[in-house]
Formats: C-alpha cells, sequence, structure tokens
C-alpha cells in the first residue's frame, strides 16, 4: 500500500537519532519548555536569518489566534483571508469576533489574487493573513504594496511552507508569520506544534506573553493569554528532522519535477481529452510541495484511474470557505436563471479550485516513479 505521506519510513531513517532525542527528553524530568524547546527555537530562527526571533506553540491555530491578539484585533474589525485554502485563518479570525473577508485566488497558483484583495478593503480592514497555499509562496510584493498603502498588517500563514522560499525565506514576508508542525507537514512533530516568527522585537515579547497565560513573570499576568506551549519531546523531534529538512526538500523538489514531466507528457497522449494541469510555481520559488497539487479539467474520471491503480489521493479543498457552513450567508433566492456560460464566467477561482483540485503522494519518501508506472497502466 502507498501511503499519501510516508512517516513510517521517515522514522526508520532517522531512527537512531530520534530515539536518542527522545530518551534524553523523558530521562530529564523536564517536559515542558526547557533547553530543547530554547535550543529549537534559537535553530528555528537561525535557519530563518539573524534578525528572526522564533517562538513556539502548541498549534499553528494557536499560532494564528496568537499573532491576531498580537495585533489587537478586536470585535467587528475585518480581516482578508484567502476563500481557498484550510480553515484556521478564516476560523481563528471569527472566533475573535472579527470578520472574515474572502478573497478570490488566481487559478493558475492557487495563491490569493491581490486585485481581488485590493476590492475588498473597507474602513473596518485590520489586516491581511496571506497563504503560502501548498508550500509556494503568497505574492508578498504586491500584498505589501496594498498593505503598506492602506496602513494594514500581514500574517502570513505558512503552515505549509516552512523551508520555502523566493527572494527571501518564506516565514520572513509578514509582520508576524506563522507555521504548523503538524505531523504530517514537511516539518512535522509527533503531535501538535506551531510556531511565530517576527523581526519585530515588541511584537516576540508580547507573543510570549500571549502564548503563556499573559505572564510576563511568575503569578503576574498582564493580559489575559493562552496556554499554548511546545512540550519538550515535540521539540526534541523537531530539532532531529530540521536537520534534514533542506535535504527532503530537495527531494520532494525532484518528485514534482517528475510528477511535471509526466503531466506534460500526459496531455499529449490522453484520448479522453481531459487535461490535468499541475499548480503553477512562479519561477523563482522553491516550493516545499506540502502538496503536489494537479487541476483535473474531469476529477471524477481522474479518481477513478487513481483507485483503480491503488494510488492515494486527497482533495485538498472540497469547498470554498465562505461555502462552509459556519460561514455561510443565506443569500435570498432571487428568482434568476443563469445560463452555463453566464455561470461559468461567475465562478470565482476559489469555487473553481475546489471542484477541480486534487493532490498526490510527493513526501521525501515517496516514490514517485512507482506512482507514475502504476498511473501509466491505467490510463
Ligand atoms: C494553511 C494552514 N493554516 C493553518 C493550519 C493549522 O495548523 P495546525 O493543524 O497545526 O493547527 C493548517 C493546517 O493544516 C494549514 O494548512
Amino acid at each position: 500500500m502507498i501511503s499519501f505521506v510516508n512517516l513510517t519510513a521517515q522514522r526508520e531513517k532517522y531512527r537512531f537519532e530520534l530515539e536518542k532525542a527522545e530518551r534524553e527528553v523523558l530521562d530529564s524530568g523536564c517536559y515542558i519548555g526547557g533547553p530543547q524547546v530554547q535550543a529549537l527555537e534559537k535553530e528555528l530562527s537561525e535557519y530563518l536569518g539573524e534578525n528572526t526571533h522564533a517562538i513556539t506553540c502548541a498549534s499553528g491555530t494557536d499560532a494564528l489566534t496568537i499573532a491576531l491578539m498580537t495585533m489587537d484585533l478586536h470585535p467587528g474589525d475585518e480581516v482578508i483571508v484567502p476563500d481557498f485554502t484550510f480553515i484556521a485563518p478564516a476560523e481563528c479570525v471569527a472566533l475573535l469576533g472579527g470578520i472574515p473577508q474572502f478573497a478570490d485566488i488566481d487559478r493558475e497558483t492557487l495563491q490569493i489574487d491581490p486585485k481581488s484583495v485590493k476590492k475588498l478593503i473597507s474602513k473596518r480592514t485590520k489586516g491581511i493573513i496571506a497563504v503560502n497555499l501548498f508550500g509556494q509562496c503568497a505574492p508578498f510584493k504586491e500584498l505589501r504594496e496594498i498593505a503598506t498603502k492602506h496602513k494594514l498588517w500581514i500574517i502570513e500563514d505558512s503552515a505549509q511552507a516552512f523551508g520555502a522560499r523566493t527572494s527571501q525565506m518564506a516565514c520572513t514576508f509578514g509582520d508576524i508569520a506563522i507555521t504548523s508542525f503538524y505531523p504530517s507537514k514537511p516539518l512535522g512533530c509527533y503531535g501538535d506544534g506551531g510556531a511565530l516568527f517576527t523581526a519585530n522585537e515588541a511584537f516576540a515579547q508580547k507573543i510570549r506573553m500571549i502564548a503563556n497565560h499573559g505572564s510576563a513573570g511568575r503569578y503576574q499576568h498582564e493580559i489575559a493569554g493562552m496556554n499554548s506551549r511546545l512540550d519538550a519531546l515535540q521539540a526534541a523531534v523537531l530539532r532531529v528532522k530540521l536537520k534534514h529538512l533542506d535535504e527532503e526538500l530537495v527531494v520532494r523538489r525532484q518528485n514534482a519535477a517528475k510528477y511535471d514531466e509526466f503531466f506534460a507528457e500526459y496531455n499529449c497522449i490522453v484520448t479522453d481529452g481531459q487535461k490535468i494541469v499541475p499548480q503553477k510555481i512562479e519561477t523563482g520559488c522553491k516550493c516545499t510541495y506540502a502538496q503536489y497539487t494537479v487541476l483535473a479539467e474531469n476529477r471524477e474520471s481522474f479518481i477513478q484511474k487513481l483507485k483503480a491503480a491503488e494510488i492515494p489521493y486527497c482533495i485538498h479543498y472540497p469547498a470554498p470557505l465562505q461555502e462552509q457552513p459556519c460561514f455561510k450567508v443565506p443569500i435570498a433566492v432571487c428568482g434568476m436563471m443563469m445560463t452555463e456560460e453566464e455561470w461559468a464566467a461567475n465562478q470565482t477561482g476559489a469555487e473553481w479550485a475546489s471542484e477541480h483540485a486534487i493532490s498526490l503522494p510527493v513526501c521525501a519518501f515517496t516514490d514517485v516513479a512507482e506512482i507514475i508506472e502504476k498511473l501509466k497502466a491505467h490510463l
């Protein structure tokens, strides 16, 4: 059986290092915070560059919540988020009483579309959460221009992209950036975990305080905060995996290149006329390929082929966020009938992507050549 993310093979490869690190923590008697967490934060910050503070926490979702609290989000404030991504960015805004405004995406890169962001800015807009979707950097140059012009902050959601880069490293574009260490992420631990990054000293101090019960000193609570700490065992695991991250990212990119080549050929030889086009990666972007995602003209027909070939797949994501029941605002039926052409012309990029996007196994321990052979046999 091919697994979607082969964490077992990864553990096997690093077993000696991991078991040593895990044993040291278990024997140390220090399980929350302490030297492992401090060392990891130092290593994460060195990986990104000297000016970046790294503060770990309990998950990527917590990291987004803490980032929004650091930015003093108030009930009724609007935050622009992409309509096509995992729910966390919009969910955290809503949980704090803010109003997520859903920006459309580019149909080729699947990243947030700056043109759509501009249209959503109102007097109540406070900031933008830009997601580095599937491991590619969002269009930060354009987003920063918009943010500067309208005095907005940017939170960079790099849950899927720690280790990516364009002109600079992912996690260094936003006023605050976050990542997730969920096990299947390119840098994942053995449970939940996350981190925040910022070059701003004052933000860094506030983030630390919020993540630790709003506490500046023992039993002294400046603000109402959270209990959001990375435990020492996860930090020790992450320190081992961080050492191997760059070599794994090289393999992920090689795997993606094999798929790219195959799909370029497939679109020439296919007989049913159903195109399959990989997500466009902008020139100069070193993607983490948290997902290798293609856009299949007829996704159902492609799924049947994957099933026949016993190749696992995931649908990231089956619906635009604003279509989710928790965000959906009932829209009065206006009784207007649309032709198929009108409907297609009105369809957003997010709606379109949720009907066509499908992700294939791509991690550093996936045998992509084997998958391609299996696929060829079922075309
Ligand atoms: C884009 C994005 N943001 C945030 C998160 C939340 O991270 P976590 O699962 O660590 O809370 C995820 C997790 O999949 C994600 O993909």
